[in-house]
């Protein structure tokens, strides 16, 4: 007897809006493929803020905890950028990572077919893009002491933040990405900065050692984040996975959403621990500019579904199906706005392209 959970977090901006989508896929997964999810939802973010007080109410931390799987939206909005750090909305998002210790983060970057041309590189770089970022999710410069902002005797004032990773926190995210690239090409970039940083030095020397002591069948490269970001503009098909920590993965992956048409198509999977829930999100964030206007993409958050369904809910054969009807419903013209168009295309806004995969799921 199938008995999966999975708790919905919608958050701020955008979020609700696919979320909103994410349910009517579920509940077409439910009615006509049997799958028999169970659905919580709950808050985070600056709703959770508004309503608790808190970012990340600590009866939540439990129902996410208590879930098999965790589904969030997107975190944050001008409403709450005068807020101190530790009651930012998107405190309530690095707390939930770190809370469930979900050290890996995988953003897969995958070109549609049917969005070939939408990316604003032409097509014969990026046709048939497929690069899985690896990111370490629960460490460096975000997590690092000491933080803050000080007064220095002069009246002058000094931000500052550390950049810090020990080698167990490298070991394993490592052990991931080269896990899984058993189980694609067989190819690991790993991206720091090396030749300024220590921490990126360590960094290196570790990959480095974890690769010759446990895979050394998986064939290793290293590349200064700096000329990533250019090598994945000039020619993003050399990378199959992408391994690198917490700040770069952040911006590189934001960079490479880019290559596949939009942000709003880039899901990802937050993983920790066996037996942890994993956190599956879109990598965009709340969206001010476009928020309520019922106009935002929700394929990131549907696809962040599948890979739920496939890495977690016991359900490889529904993500499959999952992204099929998104391929399919993009190949059939479907385009929201964030999408340039093309020929034959038809334009639809985010309840549009949802009922679209809904109901492609529901036939
Ligand atoms: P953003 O990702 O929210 O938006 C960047 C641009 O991409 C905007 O023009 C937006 O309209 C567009 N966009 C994003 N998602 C889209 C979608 N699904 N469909 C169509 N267009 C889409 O980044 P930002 O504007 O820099 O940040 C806004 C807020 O979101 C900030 O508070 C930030 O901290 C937060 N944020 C949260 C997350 C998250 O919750 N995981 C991620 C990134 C940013
Ligand atoms: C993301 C976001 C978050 C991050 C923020 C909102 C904390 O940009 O998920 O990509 O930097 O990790
Ligand atoms: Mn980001």
């Amino acid at each position: 007897e199938y008995s999966m959970k999975i708790l919905l977090l919608p958050g701020d901006g955008i979020g609700p809006e696919v979320l909103a989508e994410v349910r009517r896929v579920i509940d077409a997964l439910n009615a006509h493929h049997g799958l028999g999810l169970s659905v919580e939802n709950g808050d985070i973010g600056g709703a959770s803020l508004d309503r608790h007080g808190t970012p990340l109410a600590p009866h939540v931390l439990e129902m996410a905890k208590a879930s098999d799987a965790v589904l969030m939206g997107a975190v944050g909005g001008p409403k709450w950028q005068s807020v101190s750090y530790e009651l930012r909305p998107e405190q309530g998002l690095l707390n939930l990572r770190k809370g469930l210790g979900l050290y890996a983060n995988l953003r897969p970057a995958l070109c549609f077919p049917a969005l070939a041309d939408a990316s604003t590189l032409k097509r014969d770089v990026i046709d048939g893009l497929d690069i899985l970022f690896v990111r370490e999710l629960i460490g460096g410069v975000y997590f690092g002491e000491p933080r803050g902002i000080e007064t220095l005797p002069d009246g002058t004032k000094r931000g500052f933040n550390t950049q810090s990773y020990t080698t167990p926190e490298i070991e394993r995210v490592a052990r991931m990405a080269f896990d899984l690239a058993r189980q694609r090409e067989g190819r690991v970039c790993s991206v720091e900065k090396a030749n300024v940083m220590e921490s990126g030095l360590l960094w290196r020397e570790t990959v480095t050692a974890l690769h010759k002591r446990e895979f050394s069948d998986v064939a290793l490269s290293h590349m200064y984040a700096d000329n990533c970001a250019m090598q994945l503009v000039r020619d993003p098909r050399q990378f199959d996975v992408i391994l690198t920590d917490n700040l770069f993965g952040d911006i590189l992956s934001d960079a490479a959403a880019m290559l596949t048409g939009s942000l709003g198509m880039l899901p990802s999977a937050a993983l920790g621990e066996p037996g942890m829930p994993g956190l599956y999100e879109p990598i965009h964030g709340s969206a001010p500019d476009i928020a309520g206007k019922c106009i935002a993409n929700p394929c990131a958050a549907i696809l962040s579904l599948a890979m739920a369904l496939r890495h977690q809910l016991g359900r490889p054969d529904l993500a499959d199906l999952t992204e099929k009807a998104v391929s399919h419903v993009l190949d059939s013209g479907y385009r929201t706005g964030d999408l340039l168009g093309g020929e034959d295309t038809r334009l639809v806004g985010t309840e549009g392209m949802g009922r679209a995969i809904a109901e492609r799921l529901s036939a």
